[in-house]
């Protein structure tokens, strides 16, 4: 059905994802009838709370997140809570009582979502202890969504993987990339599949490079204890980065399934060409950010935050080089970067058709400016199309315009958010947006070859990026030593039309 009755229970629920994404998703969806009347959620932490208090601390949550928020009351009856030890059986036990009398009073058909929303140490625990300690025998379904990092390194990874598969199956796993639930992510697909007139121009006989970037203004913030063991590569470039590539490079599947796209997108990530030892620093470049003036304030360099070491190595940009040595892209690039405290927020997709064969409109030393997609993630959503048309009153000179597509209703009720969506998903068991573990191993292993090169060598000009740049001046030098250049962010907006 499309609106399974269950229990979600949610480990993490005073944690800062909980409060931020989870209850207002959890909102929105009962607010539109997507969640079923038959529903409970068990919040579980470590602090001592009532049902009453954390009632009251979902409460404040939604009104913080959402401006229209009747029949809060009722949707707050719903939640409970249990203080828990997540080392301890007993503590297990008092959950499974708990669960199996909502599962009565409120008719949950023994369905269960258990959502690890925590410090990702304790993932592997709590598995093991929903299994042993019998919360998985359930005579409904039974599903782990589980939050990143997936993993350290493909090692950690791995390790996680099996202890997790002890209590549930791949197929009811749902690992969370984010960056799969947000609309434009998912229009990938449809502007690449439902549209005649880019597939057959989406190869290396027409694409000169594709371009990925997804900048932040933020800093580390409250992270940096985190961070310090990840940096930019694990952070964003495993998941987030390589999935839009994978997205953007797949074959069409033979059908608008789970499985089918998901080996697509396997097979992206096996074509693409290992990076390792000598050949990191000529494809990748790292940067970390100094100090510098965001919106006319000042701020610090990473160096100097919270939790950070003040000599770090870790680095909080990347720009990367990607090859994927296939039939359909053997030549051409795909350049990534993402950082922290950069000009903009901004993660755009640009793919750069190659130049005409020949030029008629100039004179030789002119040139035409080349088609471009331009695919608007966040935080406007849209599409652009960037062609040449005859510069009005000028006989034959050609001009570049813009057909602009502006994804509109960001705002609002009724679009759902990148949360929201992949916890319906999850609800009605539909796994497409959320990463298979061949895709997890496959990207630690892509990613691992470049840490180990960065972790075995000190990078000697950091901080090398002013706060509120576009990152170090290499990210630059990789695309201009290709004869190519990033397509300004900032300037790529996309029109209210
Ligand atoms: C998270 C990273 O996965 O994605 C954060 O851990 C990052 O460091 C965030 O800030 C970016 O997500 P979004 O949706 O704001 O682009």
């Amino acid at each position: 059905t499309e609106k399974p009755a269950g229990l979600i229970m949610i480990f993490g629920a005073t944690g800062d994802l909980a409060k931020r994404k989870l209850f207002p998703s959890l909102y929105r969806l009962y607010k539109k009838g997507n969640l079923s009347e038959q529903f409970a959620v068990v919040g579980v932490a470590r602090r001592p709370l009532t049902n009453e208090e954390f009632q009251a601390s979902v409460k404040t949550s939604v009104e913080n997140a959402i401006e229209d928020h009747k029949d809060l009351d009722d949707f707050v009856s719903h939640f409970y809570y249990h203080s828990h030890d997540v080392t301890d059986s007993s503590s297990y036990q008092t959950l499974k009582g708990i669960a199996s009398d909502l599962d009565r009073h409120y008719s949950l058909e023994g369905n269960r979502i258990f959502y690890l929303a925590m410090a990702p140490e304790f993932f592997g625990t709590i598995a093991e202890h929903l299994k042993t300690d019998g919360l998985t025998d359930v005579s409904g379904f039974k599903r782990l969504v589980i939050e990143k990092p997936f993993g350290h390194d493909l090692e950690s990874a791995k390790e996680l993987n099996e202890r997790i598969r002890k209590a549930f199956s791949e197929d009811e796993i749902y690992r969370i990339d984010h960056y799969l639930g947000k609309e434009m992510v998912q229009n990938i697909e449809v502007i690449r599949f439902a549209n005649a007139i880019f597939e057959p121009l989406w190869n290396n006989r027409y694409i000169s490079n594709i371009q990925v970037t997804s900048s932040e203004v933020l800093g580390v913030e409250e992270r940096g204890r985190y961070y310090e063991t990840s940096g930019a590569l694990r952070d964003m470039v495993q998941n987030h980065m390589l999935q839009m590539v994978a997205l953007l490079a797949m074959e069409p599947p033979i059908r608008l399934n789970t499985d089918e796209i998901r080996s697509e997108k396997v097979k992206v990530l096996r074509a693409m060409r290992t990076i390792k030892g000598d050949e990191v620093k000529d494809a990748f470049v790292r940067g970390q950010y100094g100090a510098g003036e965001m919106d006319g304030n000042a701020v610090p360099a990473y160096r100097k935050e919270t939790m950070v070491n003040p000599e770090s190595n870790t680095e909080t940009f990347v720009a990367g080089k990607l090859l994927i040595d296939n039939f359909r892209w053997a030549g051409v690039p795909f350049y990534i970067r993402t950082g922290k405290r950069m000009a903009a927020k901004s993660t755009k997709i640009v793919i750069q058709f190659k130049d005409i064969p020949m030029n008629l409109y100039y004179g030789t030393e002119q040139t035409l400016n080349p088609n471009l997609l331009v695919i608007h993630i966040q935080p406007e959503e849209g599409i652009t199309l960037y062609l040449n048309a005859q510069k009005s009153g000028q006989n034959m000179e050609a001009t570049p315009v813009k057909l602009n597509f502006a994804n509109k209703g960001t705002a609002g009720m009724n679009t759902p958010e990148a949360y929201e969506r992949l916890l319906y998903d999850c609800m009605r068991g539909d796994a497409t947006n959320f990463t298979h573990w061949n895709e997890v191993a496959l990207s630690w292993s892509f990613v691992d070859n470049i840490s180990e090169v960065w972790e075995n060598t000190k990078a000697e000009n950091f901080p090398n990026y002013e706060s509120g740049t576009m990152g170090p001046r290499g990210a630059d030098l990789l695309l201009e030593k290709d004869g190519f250049f990033w397509w300004p962010v900032t300037d790529l907006d996309v029109e209210n039309c």
